[in-house]
């Protein structure tokens, strides 16, 4: 597949580098948007690893999706400063009123992910809405900007 052969190149760019994993998926993920579950028993067979590892280092780093994201990313803080000023409150709701989980896009197309430090923490709970950060977030405003954004 064309999926498959872009693969193959991308592995063959990187594949000289020592620890060849976290440049490849990078730069599949700023190819494809997302890192496509079907892409990773390629890498795997080209770096001699098992699908089990490399996947595992996709779902371990935040950077990486594996699904393409909507048309808003809203990341919400999950570092300590933010925890510590109701920030696991603010994820339910949140969550509740999008109607999805980590890494999954609502209806409306607003993909809601973790990040550990926004540098906002002296305005816990921190969140960014696209490129805008939001300080003392809460899940009222989050949803309205993130259903504006175009
Ligand atoms: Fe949330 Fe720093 S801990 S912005």
């Amino acid at each position: 597949t064309r999926l498959e052969t872009r693969l193959r190149e991308i592995v063959a760019e990187h594949g000289a580098l020592e620890g060849p994993l976290l440049p490849i998926l990078h730069a599949v993920q700023a190819e494809f948007g997302h890192v496509p579950p079907s892409g990773i028993p390629v890498i795997a067979d080209a770096l001699n690893l098992s699908r089990a590892e490399v996947h595992g280092v996709v779902s371990f780093y935040h950077d990486f999706r594996e699904a393409p994201a909507g048309r808003t990313i809203l990341k919400l803080c999950r570092a300590e400063a933010c925890q510590s000023m109701g920030g696991a409150a603010l994820e339910r709701e949140v969550q509740e009123r999008l109607g999805v989980g980590w890494g999954e896009t609502s209806a409306d197309g607003v993909t809601l992910e973790p990040v550990y430090c926004l540098g906002l923490c002296a305005a816990a709970p921190a969140a960014m809405v696209g490129e805008r950060l939001v300080g003392r977030a809460t899940a009222g405003a989050l949803s309205d900007m993130a259903e504006d954004v175009e």
